[in-house]
């Protein structure tokens, strides 16, 4: 190999030693595979120690993956010079500029460190956006201006997009899902297909999951134009169903998605999942006028819900409680929270439902739901008298 490409990885191997190295930047591909621009590369400190982090940047997405530090050395190796043919080391000591040319002649410049101190190593530090916003969808959606950045009154939703897809990826890693190389999701009243998206991306893009993502929506033309952008952005395993949740024919699938599907559309969703056998439920309720003319409290209560938001807040817990209790029943594990603070969205709280795989005690459930419905004077709530008539025509 050339003298000044040896000299190169010389100096890459010492800096890496000397832990002067701050970053790499591998660019000028002439290999076949186009759309890949650029290759940047930093240290971090993982559980498995030091590794090398590969950001790979496509046209319209970036790939993330990481190397121990031997292999990593080995794959730059084997792109400079055959496929890429130029390369920025940053170190704290110089900067170095290796530009190969025809029959593999090369130049090393070195020239003044740009940088003089060290990113962290942690992965974490700053917290990264979840979903990598130079994405031709988030463009095609509205999310992202023409230069590629988030929209000023785009950025409620952009923080909610990353926030979910931060909530995904960490249920989904402490699931029976988490080495799945195959996944089937399906987002119920999917809209503008934002989440539907960006999960998609997420699962496909930076988890290299085979994954398999269907949004059903209403709207035909919010379908439309979201199969009309899955297309555009070659993403072949995403469509968008037309229909309303409660007709859709859902069958087996992994991970369901309802997010602000309208007052009882979340019930239909989530009985829809359990049926589907889902392993994970993640729902965020919009309405909940189901319940709310049905209150009807005891005379020691009736003060305190005299108050309209109070009435109001009271059906709400009223009615996402008994929906956990009732995915408790069916044999999954829940949690409550809200998913993103209300100055972003004020339609906030998510249930998320996991499969327990154990056991459940649905008689003392059942006992819990018939108390509460009777203290509240409710008399039917959707997802109840679905599972119930499931229950009875099994019969
Ligand atoms: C508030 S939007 C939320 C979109 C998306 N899930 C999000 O959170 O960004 C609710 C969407 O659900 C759709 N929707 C409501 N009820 C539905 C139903 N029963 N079946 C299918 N889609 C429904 C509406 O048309 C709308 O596009």
């Amino acid at each position: 190999m050339n003298e000044q490409i040896e000299k190169f990885f010389s100096e890459l191997e010492q800096s890496i030693k000397k832990h002067s190295f701050l970053k790499l930047t591998i660019s000028n591909n002439k290999g076949e595979n186009k759309s890949l621009q650029k290759i940047l590369v930093r240290l971090i400190e993982t559980k498995k120690g030091l590794r090398m982090f590969f950001l790979y940047r496509y046209e319209t997405r970036d790939v993330a993956k990481n190397f121990d530090v031997q292999e990593s050395l080995k794959i730059i190796r084997d792109l400079l010079g055959k496929s890429f043919f130029s390369a920025h080391l940053f170190t704290l000591e110089h900067d170095y500029h290796l530009d190969i040319g025809k029959k593999g002649r090369a130049r090393l410049n070195l020239g003044k460190p740009s940088f003089k101190t060290k990113p962290s190593l942690s992965h974490n530090k700053e917290k990264p956006a979840f979903v990598n916003p130079k994405v031709f969808y988030l463009k095609a959606l509205g999310i992202t201006a023409e230069n590629g950045e988030i929209k000023e009154k785009q950025q409620d939703k952009w923080k909610q997009i990353n926030k979910f897809i931060e909530i995904v990826a960490s249920f989904f890693d402490k699931s029976e899902l988490k080495n799945r190389q195959k996944l089937r999701i399906v987002d119920m009243g999917s809209g503008k297909g934002y989440l539907t998206f960006s999960v998609y991306d997420y699962f496909k893009t930076v988890r290299g999951v085979d994954v398999e993502v269907i949004g059903v929506e209403a709207r035909s033309d919010m379908a439309e134009l979201c199969n009309s952008i899955a297309k555009a952005a070659e993403f072949e395993n995403l469509s968008f169903v037309q229909g309303l949740i409660s007709d859709y024919n859902l069958t087996q699938t992994d991970i369901l998605i309802a997010l602000h599907a309208c007052d009882t559309a979340t019930d239909d969703a989530i009985f829809k999942a359990i049926k589907a056998n889902a392993e994970i439920i993640f729902v965020a309720p919009c309405c909940h006028k189901e319940i709310r003319p049905q209150i009807s409290p005891p005379d020691y209560l009736k003060d305190l819900l005299k108050h309209g938001i109070l009435l109001e807040k009271t059906a709400e817990t009223l009615t996402d409680g008994l929906r956990a209790l009732l995915l408790e029943k069916e044999g999954y594990k829940t949690k409550v929270f809200e998913f993103i603070s209300p100055e972003h969205t004020p339609k906030n709280n998510m249930i998320v439902a996991v499969k327990k795989h154990k056991a459940t005690n649905t008689d003392q459930i059942i006992k819990k739901i018939q108390s509460i419905k009777q203290l509240y004077g409710i008399s039917k709530q959707r997802l109840e008298e679905l599972i119930n008539s499931a229950e009875n025509t099994a019969f």
